[in-house]
């Protein structure tokens, strides 16, 4: 068991110096969304990671949250980052960690958690 969990945090460490050495190469949108989103929305999008619970992420495997949100919300979440009604920064902007092509890619990652019909 704690042999597995040092495994772990050695992986996410790795992952995490991989990102910041590559931070200027186009990444694949899944360990874009690996390494800058799962925190807080979930590797599955359902965003029920602790961080993702407190605050309150809508559920990307829902077809309603999927229905309700355009492209074009999306990409400016990913590029502007989110904040509250009183300006309180909600998520932050990836504007410098990805290329305008990669925020595009993550749009469609976004939407494979949709569920097939
Ligand atoms: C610090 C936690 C955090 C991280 C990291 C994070 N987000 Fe978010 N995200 C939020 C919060 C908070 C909201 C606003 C609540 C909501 O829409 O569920 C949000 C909203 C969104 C939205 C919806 C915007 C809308 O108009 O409804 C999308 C899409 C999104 N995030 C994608 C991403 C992607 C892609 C990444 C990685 C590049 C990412 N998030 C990283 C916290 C985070």
């Amino acid at each position: 068991m704690k042999t597995t969990t040092k495994i772990a945090l050695t992986s996410v460490g790795l992952l995490l110096a991989t990102t910041l050495s590559q931070a200027a190469a186009t990444a694949s949108a899944s360990d874009n969304w690996d390494n800058n989103c799962t925190k807080c929305h979930g590797a599955d999008g359902k965003g029920l990671t602790p961080v993702g619970k407190k605050l309150q992420l809508k559920d990307y495997t829902d077809a309603k949250v999927q229905a309700a949100l355009k492209d074009e919300d999306i990409v400016k979440a990913i590029t502007d980052g989110v904040k509250d009604k009183d300006g309180k920064e909600r998520m932050k902007s990836f504007k410098a960690d990805l290329s305008d092509a990669e925020i595009k890619d993550l749009v469609a990652y976004v939407r494979k958690f949709k569920p097939k019909a």
